[in-house]
């Protein structure tokens, strides 16, 4: 007969052991209420990670980890194997051995919901490190883009059969995304939610605009994204975005801002033919009902010349014996045809923009005559910061680019291409072809936004340009990359 002390010390230890929350491997548990600060981990036999995320504003927990059977109530007084998980904006997480189990302790807890996460397979709370991307927007549209959630490889042809896409060819399947269960959050920048920017917090929130549609799509050789069309947006605003991977993966933010209630150009995108193409162009407003052009809309005096076109040089380029012969160690007539796909689509949709609303005088009021050599990337006009994007106005009055667009009948402003796409495809096609682009120093800043991405100068450094790339993530755009 034990004494009666020690039995109701052992009855309450029972009762402290069985509260303890049990966590799940490859699982994430939420909190919303504290019964208990300790939580048990089950013994792994491969390295795991720990990892929390706060769910809300207002409270600053502390999470401390041990992975030894000796410290079964870890906290911040330390003790053998225990470990603090350190907070970077909200989450945090451990990595290390838990052959023989653990325990999750959390202090200063206060009202804070979080979430525990426990995984064999690295963390399953994590801020991604690749930010989503902005197509384009409307005054109060925009097409936002998720980071690359999976690669995409074509498999190279070989020879002698040496078949490339053809210029009509469907888009290509998409992977599965249900199990990744993708989120957005939009807010106007002025009134960016004080939240942690955790997947839970986010997910919390109500998103600024409507959710047209959302699709993955193949945008470019980087690998698929998740694409949403978003409609509701407010003129001239400055936004901020987020997208929630498995609703524990943070990509972002990113920034963009709508253009003003005037701008009257339409979206275009989800194109097979021109897939990297998801911005807006200078035609009237789409078919009822549509609230953008896509495949199934877009006129087909603008899709026929350009798929012929791609046929065209496709076949051109197959006169050459590719996949035998070799006319450069670094490009394929794979790598040429898409090259030139993403230049033809990039020059047949002419791209409307405006000025930044935060910057209206950010661009060269004077058209271009044929030969200027002045329009593009020049830091010094205006102050040694400030660049200017490649915008050009277009006057009612001029022939519109591409001959078969229609003419808008009124002005509007033209985002010029990035010299680079041209120059791509001069690099990745057999000389045989007599594809030629301008020159840098001649007449190639008439019709080319030139020296954002590569210098503008002789030799065009790659990536050394005033901005080094075509658009940033605080809703710059310099030029059209396409
Ligand atoms: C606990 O984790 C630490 C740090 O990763 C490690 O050095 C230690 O061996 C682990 N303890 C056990 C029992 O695995
Ligand atoms: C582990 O994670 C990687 C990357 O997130 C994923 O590709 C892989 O399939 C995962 N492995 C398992 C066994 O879940
Ligand atoms: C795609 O491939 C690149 C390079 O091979 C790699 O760095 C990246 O992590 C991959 N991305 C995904 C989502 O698998
Ligand atoms: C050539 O390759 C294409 C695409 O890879 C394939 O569809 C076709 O059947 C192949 N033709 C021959 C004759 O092998
Ligand atoms: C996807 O996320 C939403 C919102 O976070 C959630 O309600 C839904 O259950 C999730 N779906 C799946 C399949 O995980
Ligand atoms: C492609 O070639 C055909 C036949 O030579 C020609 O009729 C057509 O106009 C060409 N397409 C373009 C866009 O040049
Ligand atoms: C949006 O706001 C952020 C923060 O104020 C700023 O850095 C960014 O340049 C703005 N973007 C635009 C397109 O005005």
């Amino acid at each position: 007969m034990l004494p009666e002390a020690l039995l109701l010390l052992l009855h309450s230890s029972i009762v402290y052991a069985q509260s303890r929350q049990q966590l799940l491997l490859n699982n994430v548990a939420r909190i919303a209420t504290l019964n208990q600060p300790f939580f048990v981990i089950p013994s792994v036999a491969t390295q795991a990670t720990v990892s929390v995320a706060l769910c809300a504003a207002g409270s600053s927990p502390r999470f401390f980890v041990s992975n030894s059977s000796t410290s079964d109530s870890p906290g911040s007084s330390g003790g053998p194997n225990v470990f603090e998980i350190p907070l970077d904006e909200g989450q945090g997480s451990w990595t290390g051995g838990f052959p023989n189990g653990g325990v999750l302790g959390v202090e200063n807890v206060g009202q804070a919901s979080f979430e525990v996460g426990l995984s064999d397979n690295g963390t399953l709370h994590e801020r991604m490190s690749s930010p989503p991307m902005l197509g384009d927007t409307t005054s109060n549209q925009a097409i936002i883009f998720s980071h690359v959630f999976s690669n995409f490889s074509l498999d190279e042809p070989s020879y002698p059969n040496y078949t490339l896409p053809s210029a009509n060819a469907p888009a290509p399947t998409p992977p599965d995304t249900t199990k990744l269960n993708f989120t957005m959050f939009l807010s106007p920048t002025s009134t960016l939610p004080d939240i942690p920017k955790t997947g839970c917090a986010l997910r919390a929130q109500t998103s600024a605009g409507r959710i047209d549609r959302e699709v993955p799509w193949l945008k470019d050789d980087e690998g698929w994204r998740h694409q949403w069309f978003l409609t509701g947006l407010t003129p001239s605003t400055n936004y901020t975005a987020y997208v929630v991977q498995e609703g524990t993966r943070v990509s972002g933010p990113i920034m963009f801002s709508t253009k003003s209630a005037s701008f009257s150009c339409p979206l275009v995108a989800s194109l097979p033919f021109c897939p990297g193409i998801a911005y807006p162009v200078p035609l009237p407003p789409p078919p009822a009902a549509a609230s953008f052009y896509d495949a199934s809309t877009i006129p087909d005096a603008i899709s026929a010349p350009l798929i012929s076109g791609l046929a065209n040089f496709t076949a051109s380029l197959l006169t050459f014996a590719c996949g035998k012969d070799y006319y450069s160690p670094l490009a394929s007539c794979a790598d040429c045809q898409r090259e030139y796909r993403k230049w033809l689509c990039t020059i047949s949709f002419p791209r409307c923009s405006e000025p930044n609303p935060g910057d209206p005088a950010s661009f060269t009021r004077v058209p271009a005559s044929p030969g200027a050599t002045g329009l593009g990337a020049r830091p010094t006009l205006g102050g040694p910061q400030q660049v200017f994007s490649a915008l050009l106005p277009q006057p009612t009055s001029a022939t519109p680019r591409n001959p078969n667009f229609p003419s808008l009948g009124r002005e509007w402003t033209m985002l010029l291409p990035c010299l680079e796409t041209c120059y791509a495809v001069d690099r990745a096609c057999p000389n045989f072809l007599g594809f030629r682009c301008p020159l840098r120093r001649f007449n190639a800043a008439a019709t080319y936004g030139v020296g954002y991405i590569d210098t503008g100068d002789h030799d065009g450094k790659q990536g050394t340009g005033v901005t080094g790339a075509s658009q940033d993530r605080w809703g710059n755009t310099w030029c059209n990359a396409g």
